[in-house]
């Protein structure tokens, strides 16, 4: 059965940027592949973060992903499964500092950091990307369902495995693909320029856990005109609204307002309002789901410690063959 390997870092709820881009396909994917999914603490050390704040998030991550129908043998936390770094050490010796240094997600958040207190920029930041690749293929996984601005990150991870197998001489590691859904880009409302984030700031994404209010007013104030359109085309903002529609799987809503936008006939406050209906739909379900979950906290704490133990037997078995196949002393030598 093919593997798939997917990851998210514990820095806050889950928007639906994160969910139509990549956690719906989490949870789809379960039915056809053998799955794994990782809540990615190791990589939130990277930016200036809390000790406190980064093992709550990490927890509240966990009950948030099984809230949207994660199953719980398929989540592991990486720090639970240190193989990770000590593949990553070794593919910092694959990894060309060229490649490395032209990461837009680096680019972008050392700007980030720049601008911080200090101007403090991690040697972690730097090298996140080797560490996810070790996180990839760990796992030799074939398949990473990620949004589009992951799409960087795994061309290096494909580059890393290549030089490696070309290293030792064998085909080792599988070269993963990257798969998108259908909509692998969700903008912010509040800008519909950029995409929706954690990080821009609370008016730029919509948690899927998001009250009923509150996802109603930031849809009625989401910007429909961005001031850069060309004439017949859609503006971003709209577009953004039709994607968030479609990611809802609300199609017969969704064809029926395109042809009222075709013919010229489109209200823009009809198109909100169906907007706002569906994901208010969704958060009441998810809501619902993760009340049911935080039931039970200790109990799914533990699940989670056994579901991160039996992965790592996976990824132990690969780092013990890398070490042998890279000249490193094992315990046979
Ligand atoms: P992050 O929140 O950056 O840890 O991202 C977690 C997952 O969500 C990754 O697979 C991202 O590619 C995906 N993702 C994040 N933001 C968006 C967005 N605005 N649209 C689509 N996918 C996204
Ligand atoms: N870099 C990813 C993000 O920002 C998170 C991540 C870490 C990841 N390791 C991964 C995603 C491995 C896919 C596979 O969203």
């Amino acid at each position: 059965m093919k593997r798939v390997l997917s990851a998210i870092q514990p820095t806050g709820d889950i928007h639906y940027g994160n969910y139509f881009g990549a956690v719906k396909n989490w949870v789809k994917l379960q039915n056809t592949y053998e799955c794994v999914y990782g809540v990615v603490d190791y990589h939130a050390m990277t930016m200036p973060y809390n000790p406190k704040k980064l093992r709550e998030n990490t927890w509240a991550l966990i009950y948030n992903l099984l809230a949207l129908g994660v199953n719980k043998e398929s989540l592991f936390i990486q720090s639970l499964v240190p193989e990770h770094t000590e593949l990553c050490w070794i593919f910092n010796n694959f990894a060309a500092m060229g490649r490395v240094e032209n990461m837009t997600q680096f680019k972008d958040k050392s700007l980030q950091s720049k601008s911080g207190a200090d101007g403090f920029i991690s040697v972690g930041l730097f090298d996140y990307p080797v560490l996810q690749a070790a996180d990839i293929l760990i796992y030799k996984a074939d398949y990473v369902p990620v949004g589009a601005d992951q799409k960087q990150h795994l061309e290096l991870s494909r580059e890393i495995a290549q030089r490696f197998n070309n290293q030792v001489g064998e085909e080792y590691f599988v070269l993963p693909e990257i798969l998108y859904t259908e909509t692998p880009k969700i903008c912010s409302t509040a800008d519909p320029l950029k995409k929706m984030s954690k990080s821009a700031g609370e008016k730029h994404n919509i948690s899927v856990f998001e009250k009923e209010e509150v996802i109603r007013k930031k849809i009625r104030s989401a910007v429909t005109d961005t001031g850069e359109t060309k004439a017949g085309e859609m503006s971003a903002g709209v577009e953004n609204l039709f994607i968030l529609l479609k990611a809802s799987d609300n199609n017969v809503e969704y064809d029926a307002l395109m042809t009222d936008y075709t013919n010229g006939k489109l209200k823009y406050s009809d198109l909100k309002q169906a907007v706002a209906d569906s994901l208010v739909e969704q958060s009441n379900h998810f809501n619902m789901k993760k009340s049911e979950i935080l039931e039970d906290r200790k109990q799914v704490k533990n699940e989670i410690k056994a579901s991160s133990e039996a992965i790592r037997k996976f990824a132990q078995t690969t780092v013990s063959e890398v070490k042998d196949l890279c000249g490193l002393i094992n315990v046979k030598y």
